[in-house]
């Protein structure tokens, strides 16, 4: 049966205390109700809508690339005006609407996957998503008549007894036709002056309609975000879910506490995490790696057994298989790494590749730069990559070598096999073979020094 998604987002989020509309803080690498949009695109729905306020452009902007649709809500007045609004977007849809919270971003695929199953199974009008909470709290209270769920109730609008009750509403619904029909009967809240979603459960159940509330999820999972102390709680849940998956997969943390990674990022098995590490957007790591501490790796593919040295940064970069990088190193975008080279020490390298075998182990800047396999790059090797204007490119071939301290002013080549001698400025293409050199030779003046030492003792005793 057709199904399709409606993500209400258009609240002002106020609790927040932010400039930044609620929704889009950031939530281990995305957006909050980016990762609601995510998880309702893998249930494949035909179609999903986004509730934004007018001023939500923000919102549409972070989603732009997502293939959703979007419906406006004017004026905030409430989670069933909200929905309205997407209704209306609807057309004529008459399928199941699931209805997701833009501020619950850790819903997980099978939970929703199970309250659908059993909102089919058990023909329901209306199926709630429900769980247990801990505490002090201010969800809705699902209220049941026996086993008959008879009512949502606001924290605000609970008398004493509700407020004991512990099923609490996640804002997750399955509604059928049928229940959507009533939105247009919900009055407005006298206290809150908003339509609340919540009151379709009471005047649904006096109507006879199907009402059923499944606990399928925790608090950890079904948390909403309405503060800056639940958007950190729930970024902890999602890291510690995240890393749970890894540990059973055969990935080892020496302190999974102070490790971060993507969710979207995957991990080979045997790979080995240390402390402070930061894995983020959707970075693949290859089986074997030793990540040491304190690095940080963007959007980028490391191949079998790479070592990452401690306190790295790569961004947006390829390490192929057996290469070490650091410590200290830093990959700018668009650098590709080779099978078993050595990127060391304070090193930095920018949208170059450095072939199979090739080394740069000390302090080097190389950028824009294409270096063959099998290189030696010396200490403080410098690209000079950028003349104020434009960027040149510097080609080194194969199994070169390059001395310490040598500047390549590009646009510039070294040939196969080529030395260039320590300190040299090359400015020309080194043919292939050849040694380059560019230093003036040295001097030494005999004696030079044995004078200047007896001309200072001579100033002494003048005075
Ligand atoms: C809501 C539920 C509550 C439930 C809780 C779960 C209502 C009345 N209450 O409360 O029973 O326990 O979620 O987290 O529904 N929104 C709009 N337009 C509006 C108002 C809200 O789009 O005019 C959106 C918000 O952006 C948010 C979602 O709806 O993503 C929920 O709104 P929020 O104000 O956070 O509701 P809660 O008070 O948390
Ligand atoms: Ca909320």
């Amino acid at each position: 049966m057709a199904m399709s998604t409606v993500i209400l987002a258009a609240g002002l989020g106020t609790r927040m205390k932010s400039a930044t509309p609620k929704v889009l803080h950031m939530l281990l690498g995305r957006p909050v109700v980016r990762h609601v949009v995510d998880t309702a695109k893998a249930m494949r729905p035909e179609k999903i809508i986004v509730v934004v306020s007018p001023a939500g452009s923000g919102v549409q902007d972070a989603l732009k690339d997502s293939s959703v649709s979007f419906a406006v809500q004017k004026t905030p007045k409430g989670t069933a005006d909200a929905l309205m609004a997407a209704v209306r977007e609807l057309g004529n849809f008459n399928g199941t609407l699931l209805v997701l919270s833009g501020d619950a971003p850790l819903v997980g695929l099978s939970t929703l996957r199970r309250l659908l199953t059993a909102h089919k199974r058990r023909k329901e009008d209306i199926s709630i998503l429900s769980f247990i909470a801990e505490g002090n709290h201010s969800y809705g209270r699902v209220v049941r008549n026996s086993s008959r769920v008879t009512a949502i109730v606001e924290n605000r609008d609970a008398d004493s007894t509700q407020k004991k009750i512990r099923e609490v509403n996640s804002g997750i619904y399955a509604l059928e036709p049928s229940a959507l029909a009533l939105l247009k009967d919900i009055k407005i809240n006298p206290r809150k002056k908003e339509f609340y979603l919540t009151d379709l459960i009471s005047i649904a159940s006096s109507r006879g309609l199907r009402i059923g509330s499944h606990i399928f999820g925790d608090e950890t999972e079904l948390t909403g975000i309405n503060t800056r102390a639940e958007l950190s709680l729930a970024g902890l849940y999602l890291r510690d879910r995240t890393i749970a998956g890894w540990l059973e997969r055969g990935v080892s943390f020496i302190d999974a506490k102070s490790v971060f990674i993507d969710p979207r990022a995957r991990i080979g098995m045997d790979t080995i995490i240390y402390p402070n590490v930061i894995i983020e957007g959707k970075s693949i790591i290859g089986p074997g790696c030793i990540i040491y501490p304190n690095s940080r790796i963007t959007d980028s593919r490391l191949g079998n057994n790479v070592t990452i040295k401690d306190s790295s940064v790569i961004e947006s970069s390829t390490v192929k298989e057996g290469a070490a990088i650091g410590p200290f190193a830093h990959l700018r975008p668009g650098s590709v790494i080779g099978k078993s080279a050595k990127i060391g020490n304070f090193v930095e390298i920018k949208k170059s590749s450095i072939g199979r075998n090739s080394k740069a182990s000390h302090l080097s800047y190389i950028g824009d730069a294409e270096i063959g396999e099998n290189v030696n790059i010396g200490a403080g090797t410098i690209t000079c990559n950028y003349d104020g204007l434009n960027k040149f490119r510097t080609v080194i071939e194969d199994g070169s070598f390059i001395g310490s301290d040598t500047q390549l002013v590009a646009p510039v080549k070294v040939g196969k096999g080529a030395y260039v001698g320590s300190g040299t400025t090359v400015t020309r293409d080194v043919p292939p073979m050849a040694l380059a050199l560019s230093r003036t030779p040295q001097l030494n003046i005999e004696g030079w020094a044995l004078r200047r030492s007896a001309e200072k003792e001579k100033k002494k005793t003048k005075k």
